[in-house]
Formats: C-alpha cells, sequence, structure tokens
C-alpha cells in the first residue's frame, strides 16, 4: 500500500519529517529548505541557525563547522533585538512560563469560541484595561491587527459621532510609518519594497512628515471636518527608532482636540516598558484615544494583541462588526494577564530606563571615538540605535554580519542604521558585551 501521508516523529533534534531529521540539517540545509518550501519574503542573517535559548536574553546558535560545512557548531548569542520587542519580559519568563504550565495542566481550558463567555476574558479585560489606563479593550491577535481594528475604529467614530459624510473620511499617518503588512497597512505605508504590485490600495489615507507640527496643522485646517484620526507610532520603530521632539505629541494632542481628530498611537513596538515607561505616549504626558499593542502583550509565549481605547469610541462597535476566532481565547488571555504581572512586578519599565541610559552614554561614547563613522545614537529607553554614515563601506547588513562574529545578534534596518532593542531583563555586564561587540566591530571598519 503506497503510504503517503506526512510522517511526523520525535521532538527537538530528533523531530523527524518523512525521515528528514532536523538535528541532522546543517545551516545551509535550512537555508535550503527555506528557499524551496517558504515564501522568500525574509533575508535572514546568513549561516546561522537558532537552536534554543540558554536564558532570558541568551540564544543558542547554530553555525557551520570549522572543517566541515556539513555539520555544525554550537554558540552563544547575546539577544539585541529580542524579537522586535516581542520578548521584552526575556525569554520563557518564568512567571508566564509557569502560568501557561499551570493553566494547561491544573486550570484546563485552552480554546472556546467568543460565542460563549469564558472565565479568563473578564480577567484579562481587567488587566488591560487596568494597566493601560484605558475604558475599553478589544483582543486580537497579531500586531497588525490591532493597528487595523484602530483604523475600522477610527472610520466608525468618524461616522457614528463625528458625522463625517458617509465613505469621506480620511485618516492621516506619518511618513516612515510601519504598521504591519495587511492592504489597509501597506496602503499607508510609503516604502515602495512593501507596495509593490499589491495594490489597488485602500482610500481616504494621507501622510503628513513625521514630526513636523506645520504640516499637520495645515492639513487638519484644510480638511479637518473629514479627518477621523492621526493614526501613528510615538517613536517610529522600523523608520530606524525615529524620536520625535519632546514638544511634538502635546502639539499633536492639543491640534487634534481643537479638530475634534482622534490621536491612535500604534504602540505595538513602543508598549510594554520599552521606552522605560509603560507605554510610549506616557514619556510625553499625553493620552491617546486609542492604542493598539502586540508584541510584549504576548510575553513572546504567544501572539496576542489588542486595541485599547475610549468609551465612546470603542463604543461604536456592535456585534457582527468585529470579531476574531483567537483573540482573547482562555489560553491568550492567561498569558496576556502574566505578561503584564512580569512586567510590573520585576519593573522593567525601571530597568529599561537605567540600562537605556547606560546603554545610550556608551553608544555615544563610541560615536565620539569614530566620529567619521557614526552618524547619529537615537533612542529611548532600550528602542536604541545608531546609524552610520551612507558609505559602502560602513554598510548596515556587513555590520549585523560582523556582530555576529562578536557573538551578538542586532539586525540592520535601511542599510545604515542598527537597532539595539534587546529584552528589558538585560543586566549591567550584558549591555557592557553589546557595547564592548558595537567597539571592535565599528573599530575594525
Ligand atoms: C509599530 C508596529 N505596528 C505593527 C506591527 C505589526 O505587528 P505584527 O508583525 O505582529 O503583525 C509592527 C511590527 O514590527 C510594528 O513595529
Amino acid at each position: 500500500m503506497k503510504n503517503d501521508r506526512v510522517n511526523i516523529d520525535g521532538y527537538g533534534d530528533n523531530l523527524t519529517i518523512n525521515n528528514i531529521k532536523i538535528g541532522d540539517l546543517s545551516p545551509e540545509d535550512h537555508e535550503n529548505i527555506e528557499k524551496k518550501h517558504g515564501g522568500n519574503n525574509y533575508s535572514p542573517l546568513e549561516n546561522v541557525v537558532v537552536s534554543h535559548v540558554k536564558d532570558s536574553s541568551t540564544l543558542i546558535c547554530r553555525k557551520p563547522g570549522l572543517t566541515n560545512i556539513e555539520k555544525y557548531v554550537e554558540s552563544e548569542l547575546l539577544d539585541g533585538l529580542c524579537c522586535y520587542s516581542a520578548v521584552n519580559q526575556g525569554q520563557l519568563n518564568q512567571t508566564i512560563v509557569d502560568a501557561v504550565i499551570h493553566h494547561l495542566s491544573e486550570e484546563k481550558l485552552p480554546t472556546v469560541p467568543r460565542s460563549i463567555r469564558h472565565k479568563y476574558m473578564s480577567a484579562f479585560l481587567l488587566a488591560v484595561s487596568s494597566f493601560t489606563k484605558m475604558d475599553r479593550v478589544v483582543p486580537k491577535v497579531a500586531g497588525v491587527e490591532s493597528w487595523e481594528l484602530t483604523f475600522k475604529l477610527c472610520r466608525r467614530w468618524g461616522y457614528d459621532i463625528k458625522k463625517i459624510p458617509q465613505d469621506k473620511a480620511i485618516i492621516v499617518g506619518a511618513t516612515g510609518n510601519f504598521h504591519g503588512r495587511s492592504v489597509s497597512a501597506v496602503s499607508m505605508s510609503d516604502d515602495p519594497d512593501a507596495r509593490k504590485s499589491f495594490g489597488p490600495f485602500v482610500p481616504g489615507i494621507e501622510l503628513v512628515p513625521f514630526n513636523n507640527i506645520d504640516a499637520l496643522e495645515e492639513l487638519f485646517d484644510k480638511k479637518g471636518e473629514y479627518i477621523a484620526a492621526y493614526s501613528v507610532e510615538p517613536i517610529q520603530g522600523e523608520a530606524g527608532v525615529i524620536v520625535p521632539d519632546d514638544h511634538y505629541w502635546p502639539a499633536v494632542s492639543k491640534l487634534c482636540k481643537k479638530h475634534n481628530i482622534l490621536l491612535a498611537f500604534d504602540e505595538v513596538q513602543t508598549g510594554y516598558g520599552r521606552t522605560g515607561k509603560n507605554f510610549a505616549h506616557q514619556l510625553y504626558d499625553v493620552k491617546p484615544d486609542l492604542m493598539g499593542c502586540g508584541k510584549a502583550a504576548g510575553g513572546g509565549i504567544l501572539p496576542i494583541s489588542f486595541v485599547a481605547g475610549r468609551d465612546d469610541v470603542i463604543g461604536t462597535l456592535t456585534p457582527g462588526s468585529e470579531g476574531s476566532t483567537f483573540g482573547g481565547y482562555p489560553l491568550a488571555s492567561v498569558v496576556g494577564i502574566y505578561a503584564i504581572k512580569a512586567l510590573v512586578e520585576e519593573n522593567l519599565a525601571d530597568n529599561a530606563l537605567v540600562k537605556g541610559r547606560q546603554l545610550m552614554d556608551g553608544l555615544n561614547e563610541i560615536k565620539n571615538d569614530f566620529p567619521d563613522k557614526i552618524k547619529e545614537v537615537r533612542g529611548k529607553g532600550l528602542l536604541t540605535a545608531f546609524e552610520m554614515f551612507d558609505e559602502p563601506y560602513l554598510d548596515g547588513h556587513h555590520i549585523s554580519v560582523a556582530l555576529l562574529n562578536q557573538g551578538i545578534y542586532a539586525k540592520e534596518t535601511h542599510h545604515t542604521t542598527i537597532r539595539l532593542a534587546p529584552a528589558l531583563t538585560i543586566n549591567e555586564t550584558q549591555v557592557n558585551n553589546l557595547l564592548n561587540g558595537v567597539r571592535t566591530v565599528v573599530k575594525e571598519l
């Protein structure tokens, strides 16, 4: 009898898919399989495959063997990126892991749909509304979904409450934005790689230059009656950690109030202690009307996102207008609650402030020692980046590879900028190790 079913056996390195044992694959084999069977929509660092984690900030990775590239050698990597801020609480944070194990083995409620209530949803809503200081919360899964729902809510509030004529609502975004990969998110994007051949795009979007209050005022003066919201990252992460002037957000908040326009922050990357406050908007003493969060909301264990916001804005939703099979399902609710507990009880926002200062001071020292190579150091808390001058020999990808050889994982963004955003559990010695690696690499360029 022909056996054409997929055969799956074992765990870890003994995991075998149709007679191919994962532990036997070299880094090159992994790359070839990805190139053949994957979407080729990433260009990961070459010749390195992560196997497992050693502690909250240390990855164990496999590189080609020195004598035999068919085999691999294992080495440690200090994680300078923590999954683009999805693992703020550190890998395998004990509070979250214990909660998951306890929940699955003792409490026993993995999954039910939203059409029947489960008791952990109330707990999740209480925890998140208290943590965010917002009236209402709607759970989603990926970060982009939180932004997508924010977008919909802004439009609905625009029609139902602000009384913008039907189908005329405008959502304003900022140049250089990144909100994810859905059609609406790439409709707002001005990155040609993210948009190419994905049109036609969602209408009713206008962009203003980030951190330019005059441009925003001009647009609001011209089209304010049709504008439902300014939907924007408080600090632009993917654009290369672009930090606005201190007075920008207070001025924006005032302008939005004047024109009855919502301020909707995408805190998917900046939230959960990353910038030294629980949410980046708290750095500027402003409060958004809506806020999308993701990444660290799931503590690096599950994809969890949500929109939190004002009662009258989220209150425009009605049964049937929005939903998600896995948004706030019982296991996600539990992980989401303990992700907050870990963040709060371990004082991780405070640690981000202290270690962020250490990291930024160290990066600025390196910049001062190599003023012809590093153009700028930017950041808030542990969301930091250094930008190189735009010269071929200072290429960001080359720097990422060189850092890898120093035992550090960081990745360039936009060719010239290297982002450093480690777990908020990082200690002083690890920050020094990051800085020593950067100094060595920059010196050798
Ligand atoms: C600000 C911001 N919004 C949205 C997203 C999209 O999140 P996800 O990849 O989980 O959909 C990201 C991801 O990097 C982000 O940085």
